[in-house]
């Protein structure tokens, strides 16, 4: 679990204020959901034995001996938060954004850790394939508009419970025929979750499902007709992206579209953000019957990616440097003064030296700097010295705050 110290935080409010700007221009709403829930919500919707819900969710009993989780992820209580607040009734259409902290148990490395972020978006009430276009077409304008353009959008379908069950018993009956070269964990799972194995980073277990069956030539015809109309949309949008058949997610409520961007910039955590399609989802947390699609975008590896073109805080304007305490006191309130105005304004609080507090300015790399000594005072006219041009002009200081307003509009 990591602190956002300043120097790091300015990249993540970029991060932040682009999801807003991009996600508002296609009609999402902000939702804000409690970061603990009860923790059956996480077991019905992302799945008993998934590696989530297995080992990684930090639950605890509160007073009441109700079982609370720390959330691991969004979906699940935005779904929970869409039925209990019957926001379908409002609106048959529901297009939801939220970011904010996400838990998990896992073993912390470069891109992976406890306490982790996500940005992430929720279309719940429309089944056209043309929605799940758009929300990858988002996806992508995102990725855009923050300057990350080394990822590769990689798309799937895992079908639905129609043909999912006769995809199960192919790929169970393939892995039983190699069952010897699979690793434990995957022998002990591929009766319960078989579609994991696919996704078993452990060589043996890569090299002998390399001729597994494809999900893809198991989808029942809606599906098929679902994944190809998807394909066709995105081709028309020019949303560039490959078919990765492999694909599988760490969480039980996907059903058709899924999908991964991916980067070969951060190691072993390859998806920066994931997603999909999860019909069904809401209808088994005893919700309306109606269909969703979203994703998650990991923010910590986002800000990895960033790396050296780290987002600057913006520097002051005006450094006001004081001698003496008449002049200090004057300095101040025309700091104060300029700030309520939209300027960012400095001063020294030590009565420090002249030199210590010109060091300071420079260490804050203020734009300008005005000198206020017992002169300044009495004639009401200082140097304003421009600290990247080394040039200084007088100005009278009644009306510092309006040239001040004028050369920030003009900079
Ligand atoms: P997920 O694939 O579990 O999906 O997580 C989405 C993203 O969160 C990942 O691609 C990754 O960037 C980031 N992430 C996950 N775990 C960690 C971690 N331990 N440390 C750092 N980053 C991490 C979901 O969570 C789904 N709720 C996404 C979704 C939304 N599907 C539909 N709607």
């Amino acid at each position: 679990m990591n602190d956002i110290l300043p120097g790091d935080v300015e990249t993540w409010q970029f991060l932040e204020q682009k999801a807003r700007e991009v996600f508002g221009t296609y009609g999402f709403s902000e939702i804000r959901t409690p970061v603990v829930e009860k923790t059956e919500l996480f077991c019905r919707s992302i799945g008993e034995t998934t590696d989530i819900v297995e080992k990684e969710m930090y639950t605890f009993g509160d007073k009441s001996n109700n079982s609370l989780t720390l959330r691991p992820e969004g979906t699940a209580p935005v779904m929970r938060a869409f039925i209990q607040n019957r926001l379908h009734a409002l609106d048959p259409v529901n297009k939801l954004y939220y970011m904010g902290p996400m838990f998990r148990y896992e073993r912390p490395q470069k891109g992976r850790y406890r306490q982790f972020h996500q940005i992430g978006a929720e279309v719940i009430g429309v089944e056209n394939p043309m929605i799940d276009a758009q929300v990858l077409a988002m996806l992508h304008h995102y990725f855009c508009a923050i300057g990350i353009e080394t990822v590769e959008l990689q798309v799937n379908s895992l079908g639905c419970p129609d043909c999912r069950p006769g995809y199960r018993e192919a790929l169970i009956t393939f892995l039983e025929s190699r069952l010897d070269a699979l690793c434990g964990d995957c022998q002990r799972r591929y009766l319960t979750n078989p579609l994991r194995v696919l996704d078993c980073k452990v060589p043996g277990c890569k090299e002998s499902t390399q001729g597994a069956p494809s999900v893809l030539e198991h989808l029942c015809g809606g599906c098929e007709e679902h994944f190809s109309d998807v394909k066709k949309h995105l081709g028309a949008l020019q949303i560039p992206f490959v078919i990765n058949a492999r694909m599988v997610r760490g969480l039980d409520y996907y059903v058709r579209t899924t999908f991964e961007m991916v980067t070969d910039k951060l190691g072993a955590q390859s998806a920066v953000a994931a997603g999909g399609r999860y019909d069904g989802l809401i209808e088994s947390l005893d919700g309306p019957a109606l269909p969703g699609i979203g994703f998650a975008i990991g923010v910590e590896r986002l800000a990895l990616m960033k790396g050296d073109e780290r987002v600057q805080a913006p520097r002051p304007d005006l450094f006001l440097a004081a001698m003496g305490d008449e002049a200090a006191e004057k300095a101040f309130v025309l700091m104060s003064q300029m700030q309520r105005v939209g300027i960012r304004a400095e001063m020294d609080y030590q009565g420090r030296s002249l030199k210590a507090q010109m060091r300071r300015a420079n260490k804050l790399a203020a734009r300008y700097t005005l000198i206020l000594g017992e002169q300044e005072l009495v004639s009401g006219e200082a140097e304003l010295k421009d600290m990247d041009q080394s040039s200084q002009q007088k100005i009278r200081l009644d009306e510092l705050i309006a040239r001040m307003g004028v050369l920030r509009a003009s900079a």
